[in-house]
């Protein structure tokens, strides 16, 4: 099970490197694998929306709760994977408690997903989320937050290079928000699907924290894609699937599949 999650990532980090590479000379493609760094752990409740989406009840990637029946992720994170080989863990900051596990009955990854573009999808659950304090869904991003507005990220990913996935939930308020001509700078690549969020040293996603949420003021605003180079020594933004851009195909993707 681990090897096809592995697998997964593999395969888009690959389209990743070679798409820096034709898009800008100037990029150093090394590795682009999505950590909270320098986070602070999160209080019971403080992120009811965060999950875990698990391949053979093994961590794999982040995940938010946006009705009692789905829950969104990134593409890349499950497109290839059979949906009986998927949980999803919620109600806990705890990666390793006995919380609430739901069985996924169907991945839905965005038909035009290819590498980190698109890369979005959601996952149905075989069974209704009881919303309660520590879980609850999260609204999805209609419109776009301004430039340069906080963003507060969360994760179970690596918080050093070369480090474990944490077994307690973290959060970092410090990303923002760049503009639409500043993220196709960074990245080489002009595109409204994805949202680029600016980072300092040693802040940002690490791997185990694709998938999960990006959130401004209590709306879903991203899903973590990728990052450039090592997640750690680069200030170079990380790379999200655009919500806002993405809105109404999740909205009918829920309708469709009911
Ligand atoms: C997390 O859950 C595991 C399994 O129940 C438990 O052993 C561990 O002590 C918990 N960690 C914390 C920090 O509560
Ligand atoms: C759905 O979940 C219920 C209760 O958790 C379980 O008994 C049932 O077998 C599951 N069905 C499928 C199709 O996974
Ligand atoms: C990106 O594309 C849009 C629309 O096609 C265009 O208006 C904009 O100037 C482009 N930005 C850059 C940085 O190339
Ligand atoms: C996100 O998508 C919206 C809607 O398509 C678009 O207006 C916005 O410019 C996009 N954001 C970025 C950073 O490209």
């Amino acid at each position: 099970m681990e090897f096809l999650a592995y697998f997964a990532k593999l395969l888009i980090l690959v389209f990743l490197v070679s798409k820096a590479i034709q898009a800008d000379g100037d990029l150093e493609p090394t590795a682009i694998k999505p950590r909270i760094l320098n986070g602070r752990e999160a209080a019971r409740g403080q992120f009811p929306y965060q999950v875990s989406v698990r391949v053979g009840g093994q961590h794999s990637c982040g995940g938010s709760i946006i009705s009692q029946t789905f829950v969104v992720t990134a593409a890349h994170c499950v497109y290839s994977i059979p949906p009986s080989f998927l949980t999803i863990l919620a109600g806990t900051t705890n990666r390793t408690a006995d919380s609430v596990i739901k069985d996924v009955v169907q991945v839905i990854p965005h038909p035009e997903f290819t590498a980190y573009d698109n890369d979005i999808a959601l996952l149905k659950l075989n069974d209704s989320l009881q919303f309660n304090d520590v879980i609850q869904p999260i609204p999805l991003a209609a419109v776009d937050a301004p430039v340069d507005a906080p963003v507060t990220i969360s994760g179970w990913g690596r918080t050093k290079e070369g480090g474990e996935i944490t077994s307690q939930l973290m959060y970092n308020k410090y990303m923002k928000t760049l503009s639409p001509e500043n993220c196709a700078k960074n990245i080489g690549y002009n595109t409204t699907a994805i949202l680029c969020l600016s980072k300092i040293i040693g802040n940002g996603i690490c791997e185990g924290d694709d998938g999960g949420p990006a959130v401004y003021r209590g709306i879903l605003i991203g899903v973590a894609s990728f990052h450039i180079n090592d997640c750690y020594s680069t200030n170079k933004p990380n790379g999200f699937a655009n919500v806002s851009h993405f809105n109404s195909w999740l909205t009918q993707a829920q309708i469709c599949n009911p």
